[in-house]
């Protein structure tokens, strides 16, 4: 009887810990315990847990204090009664410069049960003020040589009591790396970053209380030209921030006795060069160990040989918090292959068009020189093939001590590569003496799609590489030629497919506030940001679906994360953009200035037959005319700017006239008979209804001519799939991405590729390239078709901002058997994972406490829906489908089909 009493409490107590919903996932303005913030109103968010369905918050409680074990709290919410649980604001007293804060909450489920308080997360606010950096902007003390050997800097001091913490504050003109008593600081690389130098300078901040000892220590601090003062972009010049490279450095200390100390750079610093003898992004780095200073980091090292160094008054109001997830090393891939060319060149395949570096690991004689060449291809003959690369030399030089096993990795270039090449290497290559290793921003992964096609899982490989490869700070266009710069369109192209591989919520929110930055004051946009082409106040830019990453990019972003933040802190950005078309319309045609086009379409050579597929780039120009402003009226919706939604609304509708009345005829054929006119057209409902599906119908009669291939380039790409779903021919999009000879996505999978190219047919089918002064094969904007992938075949969609409605509804086709997605939404996992077989459809899904979901199910018998083996009611909807509603959990869906 004891026993099952015993039992009975025994489960009835699992019963209520099943039950209980549990508080986890704390983020602080999106970032796990960050160290350094300077929103003044941090935003909170946390996931509810539960093995439960149907869970839902109907109230929470934060509280937050200076110590994690708190009494008394600098701020109490009190329980307020809301379901969000994502992006909730600060609402306390001002918060205090370089504090920690410590929070907790807890929840009210649905049953109004609360919740045990959640684990304790933290922030710490950055300097707020320009006045709390006592240091002071240091350059180098001696005259530096031609070639820009990196400059050292080195700082001895004791500290007397016992300490409680201590803090790095630390940025850089250039790019800087630091060391204390001979351990790296941190594992972020390329910091601080890169950013619109002259208004925005990002400062990362360190805990390196445990690197600190009580007596003598010792910071060291390198530095690399970096994008600073190195040479990016078109212009021969260098130095396009400045020509100083300096740092600025302070270590804040407390000691347990409650007082304070800092160590901050100043004129008593000492500076040198040591074993990095050149750097440089495009060019590659040459290290030295011969010229190492020994012990440099170390206490004790002498420096009575070293130059002092120069204080400098360069401006600390531009000084901000770092937003984004700093670069760090990720994977790290052995060798595939090591073999001969046939031209006699030793070359090591990695398997993976990848972005970092190769870390070398090798013995032999002082002075004995290697040199490792970077490649993304072999040429037809299988030799090593550079000429895309361009100026880029992408060459690391590494000059041997001879003092037994060395070690090399660059410290402020990068190279994007498959292939490389090894000289001056003087005993057989081995495997276990190279190492690639990936950098890229440390953003969280939060979606994977994968189904029965294996060369589609290819494709969604290679689109993941593409991103890993170019979101390095900044979303590059490419990470290997001279060139990996800020590519607005490239960026807004692909922007939405990235947020369902990886979170970019803080990665483009950084981004954006750069593109505000270097906006001209006329309202036109960059062509690349940080604006590295054009420079300040010069007022080109405005390049159509370039320079509207103003609005696409804010938006996608809203939409994929709920935070309305962001729309709040570009609104004057895309206002002014729209203001700019506005402006530089005539009768509200917007058909002057120079565009980019459809980059990169389908042209033939020698077109007797006009096979290209060329579209006005005014055509173009008019139809992001109109979807910017229509970003902007959503976007100023959302904000309640209700004058702004009736000006816009009515400036929008002439938009559509115009655009209709100059390049449509009454039966509906567009002036540019492309896929690209038509899918931009209807992708952003620029026909009046009655002309949508036969437009929709021209469309796929233009793809048909072209025996089903895509003829679009950056501008039509993205949406193609979209628009063919959307007026029902989700079989031709199908049919499409199977294609795989060219222009196609599956031609360059079928080529061997494992990154997206930067055109259909880089390589081209007899083996011979593209023209070499752009044929880039790390280029993520083709990668755009993810977005459909996730959401048309998977079927995973936000019925509201950030995802707390969600729809389901996966379409099938291409004779896939299967197709699963899962995709970290700010609430927690959702899942997608369809199968069919013996004539019935299976659909497992999940979804996040605290959000509920419709699905659709593709068949037509609602009286047979099952879950989990039983009845499940089902309600018949539209084209094929049935719907059911169902709040968080975990579902398995079967029905005939
Ligand atoms: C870049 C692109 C970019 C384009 C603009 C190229 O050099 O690599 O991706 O969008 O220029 O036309």
């Amino acid at each position: 009887m004891k026993k099952i009493i015993l039992l009975f409490l025994i489960s009835h107590f699992c019963a209520i810990c099943l039950a209980q919903v549990k508080v986890d996932h704390l983020l602080t303005e999106n970032l796990n315990n960050p160290e350094s913030i300077d929103a003044k109103s941090p935003a909170l968010s946390w996931q509810l847990l539960s093995e439960r369905r149907n869970v839902n918050q109907t109230a929470y409680e934060i509280r937050v204090g200076t110590s994690p074990v708190a009494k008394q709290f600098v701020w109490e919410s009190g329980k307020v009664a809301s379901p969000q649980s994502v992006f909730v604001t600060y609402g306390g007293p001002e918060l205090r410069s370089g504090q920690a804060y410590y929070w907790q909450v807890r929840v009210w489920d649905e049953n109004n049960k609360v919740s045990p308080w959640s684990a304790v997360a933290y922030w710490k606010m950055g300097l707020l003020n320009s006045s709390d950096w006592l240091a002071q902007w240091i350059t180098p003390g001696f005259r530096e040589e031609a070639s820009r050997p990196s400059p050292i800097f080195r700082k001895e001091f004791h500290l007397h009591k016992k300490i409680k913490s201590a803090y790095v504050y630390i940025t850089a003109h250039g790019l800087y790396d630091a060391q204390i008593n001979g351990k790296r600081v941190g594992d972020a690389y390329l910091t601080p970053g890169w950013t619109s130098y002259n208004n925005r300078l990002q400062y990362q901040v360190y805990n390196v209380t445990g690197m600190l000892k009580q007596e003598a220590n010792v910071i060291g601090i390198t530095l690399g030209s970096g994008w600073y003062r190195g040479h990016v972009g078109f212009n021969p010049k260098d130095g396009l921030y400045g020509k100083d490279i300096a740092v600025l450095c302070q270590v804040n200390i407390t000691y347990t006795d409650g007082t304070t100390e800092t160590v901050n750079t100043d004129n008593t610093w000492k500076s040198s060069t040591g074993a990095i003898r050149s750097s440089e992004i495009y060019y590659g780095e040459v290290i030295d160990h011969r010229k190492e200073q020994q012990g440099w980091t170390l206490p004790g090292f002498d420096d009575s040989q070293w130059s002092g160094v120069k204080v400098n008054d360069f401006a600390k109001n531009t000084l901000i918090a770092t937003y984004n997830e700093p670069v760090k090393q990720h994977e790290t891939i052995k060798p595939l292959k090591i073999f001969k060319t046939p031209k006699g060149d030793q070359v090591i395949d990695f398997g993976q068009n990848l972005v970092g570096w190769v870390k070398l690991t090798v013995s032999g004689h002082a002075g004995d020189t290697i040199k490792l060449s970077h490649a993304e291809v072999l040429d037809k003959p299988g030799d090593f093939y550079t000429a895309n690369l361009r100026t880029a030399t992408a060459q690391n030089t590494y000059i041997l001590s001879g003092s037994g096993t060395e070690t090399f990795e660059p410290h402020f270039s990068w190279q994007g590569f498959r292939y490389v090449k090894v000289e001056g290497f003087h005993a057989d290559l081995k495997p276990e003496n190279f190492e690639a290793v990936t950098l890229y921003s440390d953003m969280r992964a939060t979606g994977s799609f994968s189904c029965s096609n294996p060369f589609i899982n290819q494709l969604q490989h290679n689109i993941l590489w593409g991103q890993r490869g170019n979101f390095l700070d900044v979303p590059t266009d490419c990470p290997q030629r001279d060139e990996r710069l800020g590519w607005t369109g490239d960026a807004q192209v692909f922007s939405r497919t990235a947020s369902f591989n990886m979170n970019v919520h803080n990665f483009f929110t950084k981004w954006m506030k750069d593109v505000a930055a270097d906006q001209y004051s006329n309202g036109s946009v960059p062509h690349v940001v940080p604006d590295v082409l054009e420079g300040p106040g010069s007022h080109p830019g405005g390049s159509t679906g370039w320079a509207d990453v103003s609005t696409i990019v804010p938006w996608n972003m809203y939409l994929a994360y709920g935070d309305k933040r962001i729309l709040e802190n570009q609104y004057a950005s895309m206002k002014a953009w729209v203001g700019y078309m506005e402006a530089h319309s005539h009768n509200d045609l917007w058909n002057v200035g120079d565009h980019f086009g459809d980059w990169l379409f389908y042209s033939v050579n020698d077109d007797r037959f006009g096979r290209s597929a060329i579209t006005s780039s005014y055509l173009i120009a008019q139809c992001f005319y109109g979807y910017s402003t229509q970003l902007l009226i959503n976007t100023a919706r959302v904000l309640g700017k209700n004058d702004d939604v009736n000006r816009y609304t009515d400036l929008l509708t002439k938009i559509k006239r115009a655009f209709v009345n100059e390049y449509v005829t009454r039966n509906g054929l567009i002036s540019s008979d492309t896929q690209t006119a038509y899918v931009l057209a209807l992708q952003f409902d620029m026909l009046p209804e009655e002309l949508r599906q036969q437009a929709a119908d021209r469309l796929v009669s233009n793809i048909k001519r072209y025996n089903i291939h895509l003829t679009t380039g950056f501008l039509g790409t993205p949406y193609i799939s979209h628009v063919l779903s959307r007026f029902g021919y989700t079989d031709i999009a199908y049919q499409l991405l199977l294609q795989d000879t060219y222009p196609s996505w599956l031609y360059p999978v079928k080529m061997g590729a494992t990154t997206i190219w930067e055109r259909w047919d880089g390589i081209r089918p007899d083996g011979s390239f593209e023209e070499q002064s752009m044929n880039s094969f790390n280029h993520y904007a083709y990668g755009a078709i993810g977005d459909w992938m996730y959401r048309i075949i998977a079927g995973i969609n936000e019925a509201a901002p950030g995802y707390q409605k969600i729809i389901i509804k996966p379409h099938t086709g291409g004779n896939f058997s299967f197709a699963n997605a899962d995709y970290e939404t700010p609430y927690g996992k959702v899942s997608s994972h369809w199968k069919t077989g013996d004539d019935q459809f299976y659909l497992d899904v999940q979804i996040p406490s605290n959000t509920s979901a419709s699905v659709y199910i593709p068949s037509k018998n609602n009286g047979q829906l099952l879950e989990s083996g039983k009845n499940f009611k089902a309600d018949i909807a539209k084209d094929g489908y049935i719907k059911v509603d169902i709040g968080s959990g975990t579902y398995h869906f079967s029905v005939a089909r």
